[in-house]
């Protein structure tokens, strides 16, 4: 499958799976969410208090929940419109956060200078997803949205066996893909990666600089950190 293809099934896949999502996940609320995570967020907290904050692929809102109650303000985005529909409904401890469908690699069509300037950008199982080649041409159009000094922070998934089923593959460019059948009896095909803390720091260190990771293994959790140049 091409990028383009993989993008594709993603892109219809989590358009269906909106539903679905916080039940996949775990998410009942922000207070036991809050408790299991409560060491990946004493990671960050110290990044997110008082800045103006873009969130990519926020999904239902889980993490916007954690963000508004520390940050200035946040700009939460998502390419799907039941997404942040679900997370419009949840409840947030500050007024200052706004939602928006935008596209991840394609942020200039859907934000603008009047939206920044951000300080800090924040993303959870989002970098698993973006098909390999695609992460420089990514990360570089991101770091023209941000303040110089401004922080990154990816959260994702470390490998869990129950994601190695019989029809996954590593296709020519080393995306894992999976299939992944909903409740509605649909089959996706879904790029799900476990970068090693090695290839992070490949694609990260010539554009940033004080490069953290971290990994959480009851948590099955790795975090990335870094400041952009
Ligand atoms: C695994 S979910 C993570 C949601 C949320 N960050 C969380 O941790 O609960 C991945 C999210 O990426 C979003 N997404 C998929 N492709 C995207 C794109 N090109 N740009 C922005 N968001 C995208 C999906 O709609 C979905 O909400």
């Amino acid at each position: 499958m091409s990028a383009d293809d993989l993008i594709r099934q993603m892109h219809a896949y989590y358009r269906d799976c909106a539903p679905w999502h916080d039940d996949y996940m775990s998410y009942t609320d922000n207070a036991s969410m809050e408790a299991l995570l409560g060491p990946i967020i004493d990671l960050i907290e110290v990044d997110l208090v008082g800045k103006r904050i873009l969130e990519l692929a926020c999904g239902t809102g889980n993490w916007t929940q954690v963000l508004v109650k520390r940050a200035g303000s946040v700009l939460a985005t998502d390419t799907h419109r039941s997404s942040i529909d679900l997370a419009l409904a949840k409840t947030y401890e500050s007024p200052h956060v706004e939602f928006r469908v935008a596209n991840a690699y394609r942020l200039s069509d859907f934000i603008g200078p009047e939206d920044g300037p951000f300080q800090v950008v924040f993303a959870a199982d989002w970098w698993s997803h973006m098909p390999k080649s695609l992460i420089p041409g990514f990360l570089d159009r991101l770091h023209t949205h941000l303040v110089p000094g401004a922080t990154v922070i990816m959260l994702d998934m470390t490998p869990k066996d129950s994601l190695i089923m019989p029809d996954s593959y590593y296709d020519d460019e080393g995306n894992y893909i999976h299939p992944r059948t909903l409740p509605n009896g649909k089959q996706y095909f879904v790029v799900k990666n476990f970068p090693s803390e090695q290839e992070l720091y490949a694609v990260v260190s010539p554009r940033g600089s004080q490069i953290e990771y971290h990994e959480n293994h009851p948590l099955r959790r790795w975090l990335l950190k870094y400041v952009v140049a």
